[in-house]
């Protein structure tokens, strides 16, 4: 070490040592009452470890970044890395939108989380199954398109993207009545029926020799099944295969969307019922996120008091996230109310406004938010 150099890392450390005491006091005037009140869900990861998320759509105002930066630690891409979103035909990809994306989150020292390079629902590539069906060996045509898009996607921002989701809803939804496919737990998508469940494997496989240090998750929904039902069983089985096989899987998503009527398994699932279904995955040496929360008020509207009921909805989740050990993340689906998914997809368009997240339209915080903070508070550093 020089002379100079040497010089400089004393006064460094004269500087910080200074200056610990006054922020230390600082820091602990300002630790968040187990309450929530008054603490910024950001503040709330910092004291907890656990990442406070939200999506980041492609039309967000000034307002809306002003809201991510004051509220939370981590961001999910909602749409822009979608196989539809980044390929319009089968032999490009536009990186305009995932390049200004990635570019913000690490300015603003946000950990993002991509979403995601394998889903056959809504946004799949619109092109997929015609190509499939003019190849002379489909199978072979999917690997290689599988291949190509995990190696150029993740190999592009190796080193700046912390998170994968590297599959999105592999499994069918249980049960008949929400979506044509289902009506048991065998999943039919395009990759399952071309490929079997092997594509699951090779697309993680794929994923951390394009980014040996990004973590790899699988992304799943749940809304469609009580904790010990079989969907929520069949999660279980499937990370448990991935893991004897020794598939690089480092995570799993819940999705946890209330969708469906007041009778959504999602709702009577006590606090006790998820925190040990999130150790049960922990168990099989999985990392887990809540990633797409979102609790439809309509579906509350018979409560005396809606936005308590689903400020109640939303504590729950959180805090289960908070007992159970190998939660790290808690992510809702969009910044303010009227941003929501819910009032424009076909299922719940209906009933719009849904009013489903943490900040209503002008941006203030709802009832929901501080029952997130105060249930996320659960777990302390
Ligand atoms: C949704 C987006 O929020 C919408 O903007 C888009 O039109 C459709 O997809 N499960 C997922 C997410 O994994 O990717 C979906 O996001 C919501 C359901």
């Amino acid at each position: 070490m020089s002379c100079r150099t040497t010089t400089f890392a004393l006064l460094a450390a004269l500087a910080l040592s200074a200056a610990t005491p006054a922020t230390s006091v600082a820091a602990k005037q300002k630790r968040c009452p187990a309450s929530g009140a008054g603490c910024s869900l950001k503040q709330v990861a910092a004291e907890t470890g656990i990442f406070a998320g939200t999506a980041l759509s492609n039309e967000m105002t000034a307002a809306e970044k002003a809201d991510v930066i004051a509220n939370f630690n981590a961001v999910t891409s909602e749409n822009a890395f979608k196989w539809s979103e980044m390929s319009k035909t089968a032999e490009t990809t536009d990186f305009a939108t995932t390049d200004r994306l990635v570019a913000w989150a690490r300015w603003k020292k946000l950990r993002l989380r991509a979403h995601t390079l394998l889903w056959h629902r809504i946004q799949n590539a619109p092109w997929l199954k015609a190509e499939l069906a003019a190849a002379p060996d489909p199978a072979a045509r999917l690997r290689e398109l599988i291949a190509e898009r995990v190696t150029k996607v993740v190999g592009r921002y190796r080193g700046k993207i912390e998170v994968w989701d590297v599959i999105n809803e592999p499994l069918a939804i249980f049960g008949a009545g929400y979506d044509t496919e289902d009506t048991a737990v065998t999943p039919k998508n395009i990759f399952y029926t071309t490929l079997g469940e092997g594509y699951i494997a090779d697309a993680f496989r794929l994923a951390r020799k394009a980014d040996p240090k990004a973590k790899l998750f699988l992304n799943e929904l749940l809304w469609d099944s009580r904790i010990g039902d079989p969907k929520s069983d069949a999660l279980l089985a499937l990370v448990a295969r991935l893991k004897k096989a020794r598939v690089p899987i480092d995570g799993v998503g819940i999705q946890a969307h209330a969708m469906l009527g007041t009778s959504s398994p999602w709702f009577p699932s006590t606090t006790a019922s998820l925190k040990s279904y999130i150790d049960a995955l922990g168990k099989l040496g999985v990392k887990v996120e809540i990633t797409e929360l979102d609790v439809r008020l309509p579906l509350l509207a018979d409560q005396p008091n809606p936005l308590a009921a689903q400020a109640a909805v939303y504590r729950r989740v959180a805090s289960a996230c908070a007992q159970a050990r190998a939660c790290t993340g808690l992510t809702v689906w969009g910044v303010r109310d009227s941003d929501s998914w819910l009032d424009s997809y076909s299922l719940t368009s209906a009933t719009a406004p849904n009013k489903p997240l943490l900040l209503d339209a002008s941006g203030k915080r709802k009832l929901a938010y501080q029952a997130v903070a105060a249930g996320l508070l659960g777990r302390r550093r």
